[in-house]
């Protein structure tokens, strides 16, 4: 029998290296001063309900929930391993998450359903067909009102950023990052209808992160 073909690129690139994926980001992505920045902006507020969106190992669900204990927090990711490693830190810190194992274009969920939807480290993991397609789903399960807030690597703002960031398009490929790399993200985003403000940038490790704030624009 065949195998079944893995339809998504897994956090650090491959299932072995999953494992190592926490500390590593945590070293070379500035990855807790740049989650909370996204959740500080978020204006959230207890009443709501929030979609993690390929939350990986949990820790941005987990820094929400610690701050606003009584928000619903969905966390959605297509591989089974990393999701495991997402169960297993909530449990730890005695916190309540729904997680869901899906692919970002076909999400379990009924319209309009979401407050706030994140999205980090994420987008430079889709080809441009999955980007379009997954930006679709968010429009359809933001509610009116609703907000995105993704944090992902753009074009990178200096020589060192752009030798370091060769190393995202080792991990993830050319094809996926490609986009972002080139600094299109803005652009596609605002092609499915949404208004985008950049709000910060953190120059890391791995290249420069971008964060962004949209909203379905009417
Ligand atoms: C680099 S990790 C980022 C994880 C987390 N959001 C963070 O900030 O640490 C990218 C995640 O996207 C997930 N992923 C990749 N393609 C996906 C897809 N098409 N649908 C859902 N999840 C996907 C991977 O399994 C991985 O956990």
């Amino acid at each position: 029998m065949q195998s079944e073909k893995q339809e998504f690129i897994p956090a650090l690139g491959a299932n072995w290296a999953t494992k190592y994926y926490d500390p590593l980001v945590r070293i070379f992505t500035k990855e807790y001063p740049f989650k909370r920045a996204l959740i500080s902006q978020a204006n959230l507020n207890n009443n709501q309900t929030i979609l993690d969106l390929a939350c990986g190992t949990g820790t941005l669900s987990v820094g929400i929930k610690k701050r606003f204990p009584d928000t619903k927090i969905y966390a959605v990711d297509a591989d089974k391993k990393v999701l495991g490693i997402a169960r297993q830190k909530a449990k730890d810190a005695g916190i309540k998450i729904s997680f869901h194992e899906s692919l970002s274009h076909k999400l379990p969920f009924q319209n309009e359903t979401f407050d706030r939807i994140f999205s980090t480290l994420f987008f430079h993991h889709l080809t441009i067909d999955k980007k379009i397609e997954t930006l679709r789903e968010i429009k359809r399960l933001l509610k009116p009102n609703g907000e995105f807030y993704i944090a992902d690597y753009g074009k990178p703002n200096n020589i060192f950023q752009k030798a370091s960031s060769n190393i995202i398009k080792l991990i993830d490929g050319l094809e996926t990052t490609k986009d972002n790399l080139d600094g299109n993200l803005e652009k596609i985003i605002k092609e499915q209808g949404f208004t985008v403000e950049l709000t910060k940038q953190f120059k890391t490790l791995l290249g420069t992160i971008y964060l962004y704030k949209c909203k379905i624009h009417r």
